[in-house]
């Protein structure tokens, strides 16, 4: 990438990207990038101690309201083939569903972060096919980092794909794309051991170049001295209050599951309710002829019923 040829005095007080010589193809207000959420804005929020907000979507309605309701970062995460899919696990999602359900968030998210999660077998079988699918989920469909599960053991494939230009948010404790090697869903880091494992696991993750760490189903105590020792953001979800940022499952904040709530986990309205509500509503309203009205109804134009009717009197009137 060039620079245009500008004057040191010409460059002061103006942003760098307008003096590159990269067509800039937004030019309205309402669509230009400004205000857009990266990854140094979570560094800032560290600093600051200013939570950082993020929430998962996995379509362009839910996407749009996430967004607009000024969440920090989007994550698409593999949740989605429980949540939306109807998996019994994350384990089947495959890169097609995350590239589909990756390009309609991204369609609709403006200011977030987006973050999409690299899905089970598409980053453990070598880091060449890592690096291939996680530069599809960034060039074909939109999103500016991926997830991959796993600490120390991934640090060398955290440093690989970083080289290769793709910023990566590392996730550590309860990893639930391990759920048969851990033997079911439970809080990781409970004894001390396991404390070290994981602080040597953050570390990892951070040397090798992660721009954040999400901390899943840990102990608050072990989530606070991962937060206080790691130069990168931490986001948390079961990690209590400590971490730099929290993360919750969008159908989890609605009822939207079908499933009891974990502990961790907070249900901010009742979805499910209002949805089933509208729904008997609507099944009513057909069944007796409610709906549509005469006003829900489109019309011929007055001249065209007075030729229908000139055309067709006896038929009309039948
Ligand atoms: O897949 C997901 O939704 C996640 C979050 C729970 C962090 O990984």
């Amino acid at each position: 990438m060039q620079f245009r040829a500008a004057s040191a005095s010409r460059l002061h007080g103006v942003a760098l990207e307008f003096h590159m010589s990269v067509t800039q193809l937004r030019t309205s207000a309402a669509s230009a990038p400004t205000g857009r959420i990266t990854s140094d804005s979570f560094l800032q929020k560290k600093h600051a101690r200013q939570p950082i907000t993020a929430l998962t979507a996995y379509d362009y309605p839910t996407a749009r309201l996430v967004d607009e309701a000024g969440i920090d970062m989007v994550l698409v995460g593999d949740s989605l083939g429980m949540v939306v899919l109807g998996y019994e696990n994350t384990l089947p999602v495959t890169m097609d569903e995350m590239l589909h359900h990756t390009r309609a968030v991204a369609r609709a998210v403006r200011r977030a972060f987006l973050v999409a999660d690299m899905p089970y077998g598409s980053y453990h079988a070598s880091s060449r096919d890592a690096v291939r699918n996680a530069v599809r989920l960034i060039k074909e469909a939109g999103a500016q980092a991926v997830k991959i599960e796993g600490g120390s053991s991934r640090a060398r494939l955290v440093q690989r794909l970083t080289d290769a230009e793709i910023p990566v948010v590392g996730h550590i404790g309860l990893t639930p794309q391990s759920v048969h090697s851990m033997g079911g869903y439970h809080v990781q880091g409970r004894s001390l051991e396991a404390f070290d494992r994981l602080l040597a696991d953050a570390r990892a993750l951070e040397d090798a170049g992660a721009i954040a760490i999400v901390l899943e189903g840990i102990p608050r105590e072990l989530a606070a001295t991962i937060t206080a020792q790691s130069g990168v953001p931490t986001i948390g979800i079961g990690a209590g209050p400590e971490c730099d940022g929290q993360i919750l499952v969008f159908h989890d904040l609605f009822n939207l599951t079908y499933s009891p709530t974990a502990k961790f986990s907070h249900q901010y309205a009742d979805g499910a309710a209002f949805f089933a509500g509208a729904l008997a509503q609507y099944r009513d309203d057909v069944a007796t002829h409610r709906f549509p009205s005469d006003a829900e109804s489109y019309h011929l134009p007055r001249r065209v019923m007075a030729e229908l009717e000139a055309a067709q009197p006896r038929a009309r009137k039948a």
